[in-house]
């Protein structure tokens, strides 16, 4: 249990609507297939911007929100798979673009799409060690830069998109916890070379497991049932995902909130995307779960 607490939240999506009707031009597909088989209606796509102009346009918005001074941040963590260069990371470069002066600690995390509930649980951790005060996590993804458009298996899934969070220490006790894990016996099942290749139905199945297994023990290691939780954050890759889960664990759909329908799947983004939809600066208690390939998975319960 950490004494961290999310302070501000922000988001940033291309204004670039890609709706599934505009897919079936260029893909063997039907918006009744992808609908009813995915719950996506459709998802955005950068046209001009890449990952770090993603990446920065969330910060941003995140450090507008609550008029928070950049000087005070002194640790940026960035979850992505889809990074324009190995280095500099795009922490590093998002540093340079907010005009922070002071040498800060930077990098990148990746974990697919688990990536941002990872990143949290690193810059919690480094929080908690007292050398840092303030850490910017960013989830940033310009998925549509490994997607085969010659392959509808994949390529009516995804999204562009990136979320973000300022956290602090707080002296309010037991804010945060975190578990993540990776799985090293299904390395070939989600695969980004230059494209995304996937076998949907094994990610499928991996997704209900862990998904209901890290909530009921993320809920049980922090001794909390489910009504002590304001809402489910949960990566938002399939609504038949995320129905299955709620109907294993007994929890009301109504307790997961969802944007699929409008961005698709946009890995590390989709968490810290909702987080900001989902933030109307009342105090809340959050459980955010990703999956994502790997295997990777995790959960954390932090407040607002
Ligand atoms: N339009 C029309 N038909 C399609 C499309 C499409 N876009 N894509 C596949 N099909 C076809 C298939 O070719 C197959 O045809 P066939 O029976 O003639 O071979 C048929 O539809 C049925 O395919 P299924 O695989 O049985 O469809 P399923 O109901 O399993 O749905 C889906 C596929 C949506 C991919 C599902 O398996 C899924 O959501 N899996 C999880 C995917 C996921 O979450 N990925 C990302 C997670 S990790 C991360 O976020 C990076």
């Amino acid at each position: 249990m950490k004494n961290i607490k999310i302070v501000a939240t922000g988001k940033y999506v291309p204004d670039k609507i890609v709706t599934n009707d505009d897919l079936s031009k260029v893909v063997d597909t039907t918006d009744e297939w992808i609908f009813s088989r995915t719950g996506i209606k459709e998802r955005r796509q950068a046209t001009i911007e890449n990952t770090l102009d993603l990446a920065y346009l969330a910060a941003n918005d995140c450090i507008k929100n609550v008029n928070y001074s950049v000087d005070d941040i002194d640790l940026i963590v960035v979850a992505t798979i889809t990074q324009e260069d190995k280095t500099p990371s795009v922490a590093n470069l998002v540093s340079g673009k907010l005009g922070i002066k002071r040498e800060i600690m930077t990098f990148d995390i990746n974990a697919a799409c688990t990536g941002f509930v990872y990143a949290l649980e690193v810059a919690s951790s480094l929080l908690s060690s007292g050398n840092y005060k303030s850490a910017l996590v960013i989830g940033s993804e310009k998925l549509t830069n490994v997607l085969d458009y010659e392959d509808r298996n994949t390529c009516v899934l995804f999204g562009d998109g990136a979320g973000a969070v300022i956290i602090e220490k707080t002296i309010e006790p037991n804010q945060a916890n975190f578990i993540n894990r990776s799985r090293p016996d299904m390395n070939e099942v989600l695969t980004v070379g230059k494209f995304i290749h996937m076998d949907g139905k094994k990610v499928y199945q991996f997704a209900v497991e862990v998904l209901s297994k890290s909530i009921k023990e993320i809920l049980e290691t922090n001794q909390l049932t489910i009504d002590d939780v304001d809402v489910i954050i949960s990566h938002q890759a399939n609504l038949r995902i995320i129905k299955s889960v709620a109907n294993s664990l007994e929890i009301p759909l109504e307790k997961f909130i969802l944007n699929i329908e409008k961005y698709g799947n946009t890995s590390a983004a989709s968490i810290p995307i909702l987080l900001s939809e989902y933030n109307n600066n009342q105090k809340s208690r959050v459980l955010m779960v990703g999956f994502g390939g790997g295997f990777t998975y995790g959960a954390a319960i932090m407040n607002l």
